[in-house]
């Protein structure tokens, strides 16, 4: 039997690069999925407009979606956008805005879907950090101050909903190739020397696939991992394992 069938699952930012991978996968795992984004893309699942900023938008969905499902087993909380600026050239504006996205939807999205998720007889959130909530990749000032945010939010919502039944873990991963890594890449200057680079800094010497991404939340949102919680699960290629070192 698929590994999800019978379940429920929402992902915000469900339809960019990892979100869309993730709601591919669940749906191939036999879940019922909504895909919550600012712009539908076609892809797999059930497309809801969401903007996680909003909370009377995020306070009626799961109003709504308490009358189409009886339970939420799964949320996936996927949204997110990247400044590629240090604070100094970062504007109160900006870094309101990426806190606003990265940190409070998180907050605003887990909160009033908790309703739902306490009728499920097992459920899973799934969060959003980074590796760059554990180093600092230059440039990236305000994203980073908001992963480690994610990283701080995931351990406390683990320990107080943990006893309701509801498992919450972290997806830390290094850099995917998804439309966030390619306008980092356009943003960077010559786009063929910066991939090989990124490539050549990991220990595999690759950066990852939406899928590899998918595989890791698949796992988190099942009953294997009956026993994962609390936890920041870094999926980076061996990116954090290293010491930079000059290759002469
Ligand atoms: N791609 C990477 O290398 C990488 C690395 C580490 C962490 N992440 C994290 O993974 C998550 C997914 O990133 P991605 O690479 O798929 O990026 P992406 O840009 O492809 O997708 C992000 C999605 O979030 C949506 N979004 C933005 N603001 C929103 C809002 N207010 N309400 C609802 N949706 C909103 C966008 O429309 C987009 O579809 C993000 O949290 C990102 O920080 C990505």
């Amino acid at each position: 039997m698929p590994a999800l069938e019978g379940r429920t699952a929402f992902v915000t930012g469900g339809t960019g690069g990892i979100g869309s991978a993730i709601c591919q996968r669940f749906a191939a795992e036999g879940a019922e999925v909504i895909a919550a984004d600012l712009s539908d893309n076609g892809g797999a699942g059930e497309f809801r407009a969401f903007d996680v900023t909003d909370e009377t938008i995020v306070r009626g969905t799961f109003e709504d979606l308490a009358t189409k499902w009886n339970k939420l087993d799964i949320l996936v909380n996927a949204a997110g956008i990247e400044i590629e600026k240090t604070i100094e050239e970062t504007s109160l504006e900006e870094w309101n805005r990426i806190f606003a996205i990265n940190v409070t939807g998180m907050f605003l999205t887990s909160k009033h879907a908790l309703p739902l998720l306490r009728k499920s007889a097992g459920a899973s959130i799934i969060n959003f950090g980074s590796y760059d909530g554990y180093i600092a990749d230059p440039g990236l000032a305000a994203y980073c101050a908001t992963k480690g945010a994610v990283h701080a939010l995931t351990r406390a919502m683990a320990c107080d909903h943990g006893p309701e039944g509801i498992r919450v873990n972290a997806v830390c991963p290094g850099y995917v190739d998804t439309p966030m890594l390619q306008s980092f890449f356009q943003d960077s200057g010559n786009i063929d020397t910066l991939k090989k680079a990124v490539r050549d800094v990991h220990p595999t010497r690759t950066y990852g696939q939406p899928e590899d991404v998918a595989n890791l939340v698949n796992w988190l949102a099942s009953d294997e991992a009956r026993y994962a919680s609390g936890q920041l699960w870094i999926l980076d290629g061996g990116l954090t394992a290293q010491v930079q070192q000059m290759r002469l």
